[in-house]
């Protein structure tokens, strides 16, 4: 009986590791890539969806959290430290007690969904709030890692963004090759940078024949990199993407340069429609910062910007249980009935 071993057993060749590494994993990483049916009748195209929410703890983070906390592992660190708006947080506090580590989140006080909150504590994790916003949370947490013996595992990290390059080589190797376009929610964007790594990678040694353009969305209240300058105030119901001054802006200005791609934002209102639409229509129930890459795919082709017959995959980052506010929101009450099949019948119009 074969099980997938976790993204750094898998493409060990490909990382930096080593023999005698301590591979610290929860199995992330092989997570489904699905058929989009209703997406695909859309836009005339073959659209897939990559479900980053069916990792260990329910975002693609994990990929990256397995090999910054294997490195710190093999460096010695006892401690680990993130900012996050959640799911960094959620992923470097599991990992940390798999390596036996204390960890030490900051969030942004409010701005964080309780799943992700929940994930932290159940965890152990040491959390802080703090007064203010992710950029403000990263700053601190750089500063508390230049200063004391803790290790940083935000996506400032080079090992997360190595290992979150794998997300790229597995859809390579369960399509056969490169899509045309590839479509993420960006918000410190070391995710978008870390496909085209991969993506970039697997071209070169011949695994794939080419690269995909890559297309990155923000939220329109937390577009920075769309507007050409810091939002010093972010906001968006995405708190996932509440970004103002990401920290790989560069790099994902690059991705999409050397990939003749598109960075560009969508409406609160955008990203709620393709929430819904990915779990009525699609079958999968993702975060609303996930669904930033699917509004974004939907508005440019409304706009005509989507040539029909392509391939396309879109990343859905993280899974939708951890902010299920927004599944019950605007959502009818389901009604109460007595024990009784003719009542319960009736309600269901069966009858
Ligand atoms: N989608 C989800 C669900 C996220 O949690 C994040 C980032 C992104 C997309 C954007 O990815 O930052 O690589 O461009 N979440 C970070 C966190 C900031 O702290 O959990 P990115």
């Amino acid at each position: 009986a074969h099980q997938w071993r976790g993204i750094i057993e898998e493409y060990r060749d490909r990382l930096p590791v080593h023999e005698g590494t301590p591979v610290v994993s929860l199995r992330e990483g092989g997570t489904p890539l699905v058929p989009a049916q209703v997406l695909s009748e859309r836009t005339g195209c073959e659209v897939h969806l990559k479900v980053e929410g069916a990792n260990p703890t329910g975002s693609f983070k994990d990929r990256g959290m397995t090999m910054a906390i294997t490195e710190a592992k093999e460096a010695g660190a006892k401690a680990v430290i993130c900012a996050s708006t959640g799911n960094t947080s959620a992923s470097a506090a599991a990992y940390a007690v798999r390596a036996g580590m204390v960890c030490a989140v900051l969030v942004p006080q409010g701005k964080i969904a309780l799943g992700k909150m929940g994930q932290a504590l159940v965890h152990g994790a040491r959390i802080l709030q703090v007064d203010g916003n992710f950029d403000d949370c990263l700053t601190l947490a750089r500063g508390l890692s230049e200063n004391y013996p803790v290790a940083l595992v935000n996506s400032v990290n080079p090992a997360r963004i190595e290992g979150q390059k794998t997300a790229a080589f597995e859809i390579v190797d369960a399509l056969g090759d490169a899509p045309d376009i590839h479509v993420l929610p960006v918000g410190n964007a070391g995710n978008i940078t870390a496909y085209w790594r991969g993506y970039r990678e697997y071209a070169a040694d011949a695994v794939a024949s080419r690269t995909p353009r890559m297309w990155g969305f923000q939220a329109s209240g937390s577009a920075p990199i769309v507007r050409g300058e810091v939002v010093k105030d972010p906001h968006t119901i995405a708190t996932a993407i509440r970004i103002g001054n990401p920290a790989s802006w560069n790099l994902a200005e690059q991705a999409r340069d050397e990939s003749g791609g598109l960075i560009d934002a969508v409406t609160d209102r955008q990203i709620l429609a393709a929430y819904r639409l990915l779990a009525a229509q699609e079958g999968v129930f993702v975060e609303p910062a996930s669904a930033a890459s699917v509004a974004g795919l939907l508005s440019a082709a409304e706009q005509g910007k989507v040539d029909p017959g392509q391939r396309i995959v879109c990343t859905v980052t993280g899974n939708g249980l951890k902010d299920p506010d927004w599944a019950v929101a605007g959502a009818p009450q389901p009604v109460t009935v007595p024990v009784d099949a003719d009542a319960a019948a009736r309600r269901l119009g069966l009858a």
